[in-house]
């Protein structure tokens, strides 16, 4: 049967989702709130737009939670003041920060977005004579900056089973200005233990004490392997090692660029002298200081993530296809074809799926989690792509 964007775009809203419209009419926002209000329940939301499904930046589709929007209804008219004068303040942001990882306001820099926080790590601890470790395939910021300022990159293969091959990369880290670690990995999503990332750090450091290491967190709030444990704790009491976190993912607010770092005062000290003064908006900083308040938003996204993704892994293991064991929320599918092949077809039944991801590209493809109602139908679209 062929699937055609019509029939695609009008299946959207049947069976026990809610339709577009509905959510349209509504207020996304007031959707949210009423079913956290009532239900444990993972929510299940088409996408308002039904133009294109976009599953390729790993999103959360729902956006902000109640809390972090009705902050921001209220901090329109701060607009006109720099986030130092604002109320809450970058201070204040930072300040909250602190006591929700257990660390004080010196420990945390603010980002607009983690993105800054990895430029500024490679800005801090890297240069023309000391390295940049990291992993093949993994998130590719540090890299792409430490080749821009001139600094040599190293790179270790993932392992078979989609894992940051930690030993491989101890064992390269000697002599490093920065090891970069990704976990969970983007872009296989798979995650270490809290065990295995305080060994690793221990022996980086037993090897090659002035090397610096950081510990990306981007999909923290995903987590659900009970073996995982964040290396904030540590960081607070390890010199050269910091971790950074963001609100793009589970928190919903990617397009409001708010991210931090957190780690030893001095780590600290040293990727704050490269970050912008005023690097944070006021509407992101003044949402995220409401969203921290809110956990209940994030377990209730991470529980929706779950459920999500499980009926997406179990289409593509039916289908005879590997997936491999994902900590966050895509997913990352050995189709056994290059990516490009397969996403261009995907797209062209409206499914924007991921990039390419050497030295994956040929046999790899990244796919986003959305809702529940469009991981149906995309996985209608994969069915009939892949003639499954
Ligand atoms: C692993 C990882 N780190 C950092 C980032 C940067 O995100 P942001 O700057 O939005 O916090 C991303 C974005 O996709 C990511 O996947």
């Amino acid at each position: 049967m062929s699937l055609s964007r019509r029939a695609l775009m009008g299946g959207l809203g049947s069976g026990t989702s809610l339709s577009s419209a509905f959510v349209c009419a509504r207020g996304r926002e007031a959707l949210v709130a009423e079913h956290l209000a009532e239900a444990d329940e993972p929510l299940v939301v088409p996408p308002v737009a039904a133009d294109e499904i976009r599953i390729s930046s790993n999103e959360n589709p729902l956006g902000p939670g109640p809390k972090a929007l009705e902050a921001l209804r209220g901090a329109f008219e701060l607009g006109n003041r720099y986030p130092t004068n604002t109320s809450p303040s970058m201070a204040d942001l930072r300040a909250i920060l602190a006591e929700s990882t257990g660390a004080q306001p010196a420990n945390v820099v603010l980002g607009a977005g983690s993105g800054e926080i990895l430029k500024n790590g490679v800005h801090a601890f890297t240069s023309p004579s000391r390295y940049l470790l990291t992993a093949t395939p993994t998130y590719g910021q540090p890299a792409r900056v430490a080749r821009y300022l001139g600094a040599e990159v190293r790179e270790v293969p993932i392992d078979s089973d989609g894992r940051l091959d930690l030993d491989a990369m101890a064992e390269a880290a000697q002599g490093a200005g920065l090891v970069f670690v990704c976990n969970p990995n983007n872009p296989t999503s798979t995650v270490h233990s809290g065990d295995a990332i305080a060994a690793f750090v221990a022996e980086v450091h037993r090897r090659s004490p002035d090397t610096a290491i950081h510990i990306d967190e981007a999909y923290h709030e995903y987590v659900t392997d009970p073996a995982y444990r964040s290396a904030v704790e540590l960081a607070l009491d390890t010199p050269n090692l910091f971790v950074s976190r963001t609100f793009s993912k589970a928190y919903g607010m990617a397009g409001m660029r708010i991210g931090y770092g957190v780690g030893h005062q001095d780590t600290i000290a040293k990727l704050r002298r490269y970050a912008l003064t005023f690097n944070t908006n006021s509407l992101g900083q003044i949402a995220a200081h409401a969203a921290v308040q809110d956990p209940g938003f994030v377990s209730s996204e991470r529980a929706r993530n779950s459920e999500v993704k499980k009926m997406t892994v179990e289409f593509f293991e039916r289908a005879g296809y590997g997936v491999m064991n994902s900590q966050t929320n895509f997913i990352f599918v050995d189709i056994r074809r290059p990516a490009a092949g397969f996403r261009d077809a995907c797209r062209e039944h409206g499914v924007r799926v991921g990039r390419d991801f050497p030295p994956l590209e040929k046999t790899h493809c990244r796919i986003s989690i959305g809702t529940m109602a469009e991981m149906e139908r995309a996985t209608e679209v994969f069915g009939q792509v892949l003639e499954v």
